[in-house]
């Protein structure tokens, strides 16, 4: 076969066959295929799209180009819960923990936020000695004594993915359903997980920016899940607004206790109470209102916060800090945002808010960036909230003064304010395979 003869023939929009696909994915992990050509067949991938059929083998190559995880020894059914990417989405440490607590065991591989989306595990290692990097031995054995542990990606899982998530990157080719779709579940299915409750965020502040192509990538996701053996159900919701009013690490490691203590924002409590369920009644735990009620007992009765600081106790953390939250160091120079003008928030471009926390020090530009877990954004407002002029309707944090600027400019814009009260949008528009 000839690199050249696959992107002629995806360029001229022709079907790529499994031997193809999986010819190109090994290739390019050997290094024998060279990233100008991976690129040019993703730019064709891009524009000419993909078959269900090519997107399934492109998946399974991707999750067979390292090595699979076996949880054979973990007793008991395993689910997951992945979610597409967003802006002050900290849902994993929340449903997490409540799912361990009704005795479905988490065994959770999570990534690092990058560009304007944050990830668990930068959020976890804000928490002081909480370790992610541990032994798949040492992971399975958190897993059976405490129900849950997150993990961050192991490095010789689905490696096709992190050569071409970084060339995708830099080569403008990231949203494009077939490789958003091989990317995350090629991934998923390297892990050993039973069930799978995918999180696939719509607007501004995701990959997918309209209902119908969210809608899309949920259905296709959940078909070659279930293609690969696995119980598996997509919620697709809104991101055109943040989740919750925290966006930065310990700000929402902070949010996410408040919330394992039933005194969280109602967005976030709305949704982690949906995908725990869902996650539930996957696992054969009930119907969905059964699993519900389930879930509201162990966030009032304090299970859930209990089995969060569990785990962290199990992977090094202080514990305390879960039961203490005003342990966490608070960044250095703090600054309100006021309101030019008096109206309602009318909308605000999700994507704007976390650049704008990501300039505050609590992102990475590239993966070599150090983070400051306590920088972030803490809104006052939200979208549908009516403002006065001078009135605050955020505050920012950092621990450099001279970063306020830019953060605070790129806010404001993100920021509309008008004469009218704008609709208020259901949080979860739609389940794909509930
Ligand atoms: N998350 C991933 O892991 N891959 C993508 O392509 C997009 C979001």
């Amino acid at each position: 076969m000839r690199m050249f003869d696959i992107i002629k023939k995806k360029r001229d929009g022709g079907q790529l066959s499994d031997k193809e696909i999986a010819w190109f994915i090994d290739g390019y992990v050997k290094g024998e295929i060279p990233d100008y050509q991976a690129a040019a067949l993703c730019m064709a991938i891009y524009y000419k799209g993909m078959t269900i059929d090519e997107t399934t083998a492109l998946t399974f190559a991707i999750r067979d180009s390292g090595e699979r995880l076996d949880f054979s020894n973990i007793d008991g059914l395993r689910v997951d819960k992945h979610s597409t990417g967003g802006v002050g989405d900290k849902t994993s440490l929340i449903v997490a923990p409540i799912v361990a607590s009704l005795g479905v065991k988490v065994a959770k591989m999570s990534g690092r936020g990058l560009g304007h989306t944050g990830g668990t595990i930068d959020k976890l290692e804000s928490i002081e000695g909480f370790c992610t990097d541990i032994s798949v031995s040492d992971f399975v054995k958190i897993v059976n004594e405490t129900g849950i542990a997150i993990v961050g990606q192991n490095a010789t899982l689905a490696p096709a993915d992190k050569l071409l998530y970084a060339l995708r990157d830099v080569t403008a080719t990231v949203d494009s359903l077939p490789l958003i779709v091989s990317s995350i579940m090629g991934k998923k299915l390297a892990a050993d997980d039973d069930c799978i409750v995918l999180d696939v965020k719509t607007g501004s502040g995701s990959f997918m920016k309209t209902v119908e192509d969210s809608k899309n990538l949920a259905e296709t996701m959940v078909d070659i899940g279930k293609r690969a053996g696995k119980k598996m159900c997509a919620l697709i919701t809104d991101m055109d607004r943040p989740l919750g009013f925290a966006i930065g690490n310990s700000l929402e490691v902070i949010e996410a206790i408040e919330t394992l203590n039933g005194n969280g924002p109602e967005d976030l409590t709305e949704l982690c109470v949906a995908l725990a369920s869902y996650m539930l009644s996957l696992a054969e735990k009930g119907s969905y209102d059964e699993c519900k009620q389930n879930v509201l007992r162990v966030i009032n009765d304090g299970t859930a916060l209990n089995t969060f600081a569990n785990m962290v106790e199990a992977q090094g953390g202080n514990k305390e800090w879960i039961y203490n939250p005003e342990n966490f160091p608070k960044a250095k120079y703090q600054s309100e945002v006021l309101s030019e003008k008096s109206g309602y928030i009318t909308s605000v471009n999700t994507e704007g808010y976390g650049v704008a926390s990501l300039l505050l020090g609590a992102g990475r530009n590239t993966m070599a960036d150090k983070i400051d877990f306590a920088a972030g954004i803490h809104l006052c407002k939200k979208t549908g909230d009516y403002v006065e002029k001078g009135e605050k309707i955020a505050v920012l944090y950092a621990e450099d003064e001279s970063k306020f600027a830019a953060a605070e400019k790129c806010f404001v814009n993100a920021t509309v304010i008008g004469d009218q009260k704008p609709c208020e949008m259901p949080l979860i528009l739609d389940v794909v395979g509930g």
